[in-house]
């Protein structure tokens, strides 16, 4: 299984979007990370400027959603023609009823977990998801170091995704770089959120191709 690189927009520079998004037209889908002052500190953007990207970009999106109550929002994402929607296993009661609600919307569900936040409880519902994203910074901002204590989180994961022979994909987001993403991949990660270090890169398309490259290495 290759390597997915999806650069995250909010590290774009937003004046210069459309232009941003030629840059990474190379990746395999777009980060879109929804914040709401309340989940996490931050406010980033949401539904209408996803439609906007979504009209105009020739990659699909990966909505991350760092919102409270994600049952109400997630399937109008899914509805707009998200590819696949990421929600917080600690924003909702329910994770399995809003993986339903998101894949009967059009995508595919995701569940997120905070560094602090362990997979046991959610290990009986992974059945409902295609993919889990093992946050490796506390969500709210870009620019972030990695954390490696969430290595044997992931690692966990990926035996117990390999022992069931469970069609699950395994994100990481957050201080992604060409170094961090040799251990988040020796770990098990298949799926690679990265914001700076593709923006913040002079040739965006290199910096994918390197961390693909180091990835499947
Ligand atoms: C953090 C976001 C990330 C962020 C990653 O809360 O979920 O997607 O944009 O940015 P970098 O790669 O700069 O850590
Ligand atoms: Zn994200």
């Amino acid at each position: 299984m290759s390597a997915r690189i999806h650069p995250s927009i909010l590290a774009a520079d937003f004046a210069r979007l459309g232009a941003e998004l030629e840059r990474i037209r190379t990746a395999d889908l777009i980060h879109f990370d929804v914040m709401d002052y309340h989940f996490v500190p931050n406010l980033s953007f949401g539904m209408p400027i996803f439609e906007t990207i979504t009209a105009s970009s020739p990659l699909p999106l990966d909505v991350h959603l760092m919102i409270s109550d994600p049952g109400r929002w997630a399937p109008g994402y899914a509805e707009a023609g998200a590819a696949s929607v990421t929600f917080h296993a600690e924003a909702t009661d329910d994770p399995a009823a809003v993986a339903r609600d998101i894949r009967a919307a059009g995508a595919r569900p995701a569940l997120a977990l905070k560094p602090g936040t362990a997979i046991e409880p959610y290990l009986e519902i992974l059945g409902e998801f295609d993919m889990v994203l093992v946050m490796t910074v506390e969500p709210g901002f870009g620019g972030q170091a990695f954390m490696p204590e969430t290595m044997p989180k992931l690692r966990a994961l990926r035996e117990r995704v390999d022992a069931e022979g469970l069609e699950l994909r395994l994100q990481v987001d957050g201080g992604i770089d060409a170094t961090t993403i040799a251990t988040a991949a020796e770990h098990g990660a298949d799926t690679f959120v990265a914001g700076s270090s593709v923006f913040g890169a002079e040739n965006a398309a290199a910096q994918i191709e390197l961390l693909r490259e180091t990835a499947d290495a």
